[in-house]
């Protein structure tokens, strides 16, 4: 085996997950994904497809009609998006590990603002890149961008910018004026822009068009920026792998040959999927993210409460990313809250290794109250550290 695919780390959140399996009294919060099952409008279209047959290969570059539709979402969002510039993937996932095929070569330089997800650092190292790290800050709970440190990391020398806003675990957003700063400085370097924007939507600052901003905002069609995104988080459809691609006009052929060697074509019946939940997006996803932020807002604060806790409200996303004074070290924290207090979260160094000591919590929970109690056992767990 390679020795990139042999140095790679084993996750950190399914170690903490795999010593909870088995154990139905445990309120898990651990992965990034929500317990309500995927609207049947979406569901519907997805049967219908199959019974008409709908059963063979398609366009590498996806159905014509989903990428149509894709792009007049996208337009309705940020500026005009032509449908030529849209690729589906399979996944979010996907269209990360696809994006780094394009652009990244063995060798090449990665820089990666972090703590992140931990796809994104990653598949550039499965690449052969060498991939360093711009971190963000925590002020008071809040993560916060040092926008001189990545002007000073970004160099001529470096190949991708890498960058997750809304961020999974952190809750950190960009600015536009942010973002326009990161394109003219990339612009300068000749550097390409990697923009993962799966929450866009799942954004809670008051805004006019419903979403997070973007990169899709500042850029011409022909920068050097390409946009991830996905369909699991806003329409609920974590385990149907469908995402797609905004690419520069010049990168699309090229890419349709990549899917053809990396998965030939997303399947008919999931691109269908996809047509109906655009089609009914005004519903789903006000509806979703104004749960979430119920989620989040009953959430914090009570965590906020606990003695110790040092959190903040995520912008956007939907994780509540948090420490506790007098434990350093996350995996040994996760691990323990799993056994005593039957609790589960993601340990914050599966991140990054600056969010050593840090807990991610993830919110998007059907039922509110699951959250209040896991708060409750938190509670109660802390109480018996400090009687103990
Ligand atoms: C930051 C980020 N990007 C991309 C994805 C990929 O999502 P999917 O592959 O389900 O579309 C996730 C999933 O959790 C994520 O957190």
């Amino acid at each position: 085996m390679r020795e990139a695919i042999h140095n790679l780390e084993a996750s950190k959140i399914r170690e903490v997950a795999n010593a909870g399996i088995g154990r139905a009294d445990v309120l898990a919060f651990w992965f990034g994904e929500g317990d309500e099952v995927t609207p049947e409008p979406i569901r519907q279209a997805a049967i219908a497809s199959l019974q008409q047959g709908e059963t063979f290969y398609a366009h590498n570059l996806g159905l014509p009609e989903l990428r149509e539709s894709v792009a007049r979402y996208m337009s309705g969002l940020h500026p005009t998006i032509d449908a030529a510039r849209i690729a589906i993937t399979s996944g979010g996932v996907s269209a990360l590990m696809l994006a780094m095929q394009a652009l990244v070569d063995a060798g090449d330089e990665v820089v990666a603002v972090t703590p992140v997800w931990p796809n994104l650092t990653a598949q550039p190292a499965i690449l052969g890149a060498r991939v360093r790290s711009v971190p963000l800050v925590p002020k008071a709970g809040q993560w916060t961008l040092d926008l001189d440190a990545l002007r000073a990391a970004v160099t001529p020398a470096t190949r991708l910018l890498v960058l997750n806003a809304p961020n999974n675990p952190t809750g950190w957003t960009l600015t536009r004026a942010e973002q326009q700063a990161i394109l003219d400085h990339c612009r300068g370097t000749g550097t390409w822009i990697l923009a993962d924007e799966v929450y866009e939507r799942l954004y809670y600052e008051p805004t006019q068009n419903g979403c997070a901003p973007s990169f899709l905002d500042v850029a011409r069609p022909d920068d050097r920026l390409v946009v991830v995104h996905s369909f699991s988080k806003s329409f609920l459809m974590t385990g149907w792998r469908l995402g797609w691609l905004v690419l520069p006009p010049a990168l699309v052929e090229g890419m349709g040959k990549l899917i053809e060697f990396n998965t030939s074509c997303t399947s008919v019946f999931t691109q269908r999927a996809g047509i109906a939940a655009l089609a009914h997006s005004a519903e789903i996803t006000p509806r979703v993210v104004a749960h979430l932020k119920t989620c989040r807002d009953t959430l914090v604060p009570l965590l906020a409460e606990l003695p110790g806790v040092q959190v903040a409200p995520a912008r956007g996303g939907m994780y509540a990313f948090f420490r506790l004074e007098g434990f350093d070290d996350s995996l040994l924290l996760a691990k323990r809250l799993v056994a005593e207090a039957g609790l589960g979260l993601a340990p914050g160094n599966a991140f990054a290794p600056q969010a050593q000591g840090w807990l991610r919590w993830c919110f998007a929970s059907r039922d509110p109250q699951r959250l209040v109690q896991g708060v409750e056992r938190l509670r109660n767990w802390l109480g018996a550290q400090v009687r103990a």
